[in-house]
């Protein structure tokens, strides 16, 4: 069982993170500070940045430009933000993805909320930085089927972004300067101001009886959601086999470590923002948090690598009701309203 104690002692960890960065100056890189750019929710720990890409104000408004920008695909109708919607905590309410040309993707398109915290992206974790993601949907033939070199000469067209670029990077527009302008935008969607976090800030009002209940339920070794979903960002950024398929026709994590054992395999999504993020799973195909919870209590299909915890559990329908108004309770009405993160 996972009292409010451990949530407060995850809170605590969080803040001695902040001041041990502000000492030993170890999280600071050169360039201005990041907080004034990101406004760090309580509990959350300071962000880092790549030594070579610090984040500044110049570089978030190209970036955000950027993705907000439709001739990044080839024929000029889908941009980053025609898949990643703010309404929708930046994921995509399509179960997959539709590109250039009314192509359909293989996978949904998650929340791009708190990406600055991961460890790796994409629901097999084969991408290791966000310079580095922001190359595959350009390049990607079902998404916007460009180069970047294509994108430069677009861009470098246009005056007001010759002049974003200067300002931002000190140079003409090239390739690294928009995956890396990019990257510094996705890095400000910081989302951690939902009713459950006023709630762990001492708000004892902020939370329904009802989603109470759902709280020590997800934290309850009974539904046991929280061994996976954990953290302030509610997920211990593994990869694990939650047991949706007998046999998965996306192999997931195994189609980057070539290991059997890996095969179902997905990175463990945040939870934040989750009942605006439907539908759910790495391919869409749950519609509904009903639909989700009917798997986990029904313990999923039986496959080889189907994680351990993942198995039947009976909640009574007022136990189901809280279960989900407790996840509902993660909506930041903020985030998704935020006019900085407007085109
Ligand atoms: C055609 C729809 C589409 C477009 C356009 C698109 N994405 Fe995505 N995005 C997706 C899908 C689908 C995934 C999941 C892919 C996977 O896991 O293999 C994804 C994943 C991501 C992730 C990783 C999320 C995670 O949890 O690991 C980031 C970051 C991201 N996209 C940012 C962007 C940016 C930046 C752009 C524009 C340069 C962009 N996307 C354009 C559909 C799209
Ligand atoms: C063994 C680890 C594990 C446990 C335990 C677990 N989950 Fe998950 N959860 C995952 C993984 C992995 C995925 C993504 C699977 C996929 O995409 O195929 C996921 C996906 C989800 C999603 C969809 C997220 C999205 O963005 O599409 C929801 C909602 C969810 N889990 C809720 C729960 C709840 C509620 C519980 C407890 C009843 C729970 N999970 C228990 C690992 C776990």
């Amino acid at each position: 069982m996972m009292n409010r104690r451990m949530h407060l002692r995850y809170g605590r960890r969080a803040l001695v993170l902040v001041a041990a960065c502000v000492l030993a100056s170890a999280c600071s890189t050169s360039g201005p500070p990041a907080t004034p750019l990101i406004d760090v929710p309580a509990g959350f720990p300071q962000p880092h940045f790549p030594e070579d890409n610090a984040l500044t104000a110049d570089r978030i408004a190209l970036g955000k430009k950027l993705f907000y920008d439709k001739q990044l695909s080839r024929t000029s109708e889908v941009a980053c933000g025609s898949c990643h919607l703010q309404e929708h905590a930046f994921a995509d309410p399509r179960p997959l993805s539709i590109g250039v040309n009314g192509q359909l993707g293989k996978r949904n398109a998650p929340s791009l909320a708190n990406m600055v915290y991961n460890t790796s992206y994409f629901w097999d974790g084969g991408v290791p930085t966000l310079e580095q993601q922001a190359i595959q949907p350009i390049i990607n033939p079902l998404e916007m089927n460009m180069t970047l070199g294509e994108v430069v000469s677009r861009v470098s067209a246009d005056p007001a972004y010759v002049d974003m670029f200067r300002r931002a990077y000190n140079s003409e527009p090239k390739p690294e300067f928009v995956t890396k302008a990019i990257a510094s935008f996705v890095r400000t969607l910081v989302s951690g101001r939902s009713r459950y976090d006023r709630y762990q800030q001492g708000d004892t009002t902020a939370l329904t009886a009802s989603e109470l209940r759902g709280m020590n339920i997800f934290f309850g070794e009974k539904a046991e959601c929280f061994h996976c979903h954990i953290g302030f960002n509610f997920t211990n950024n593994g990869y694990r086999n939650n047991g949706i398929y007998a046999t998965y026709a996306d192999k997931g994590r195994e189609l980057i470590t070539e290991d059997p054992a890996d095969e179902g395999k997905f990175k463990v999504p945040t939870l934040r923002n989750i009942a605006l993020t439907a539908p759910y799973m790495h391919d869409g195909s749950f519609e509904t948090l009903d639909a989700v919870v009917n798997h986990y209590t029904s313990g999923g299909q039986q496959n080889p690598n189907a994680d351990a915890v993942i198995r039947p559990f009976v909640l009574t329908p007022q136990e189901r009701t809280d279960l989900i108004a407790f996840l509902t309770s993660l909506t930041d009405e903020q985030f998704v309203a935020d006019a900085k993160f407007k085109p």
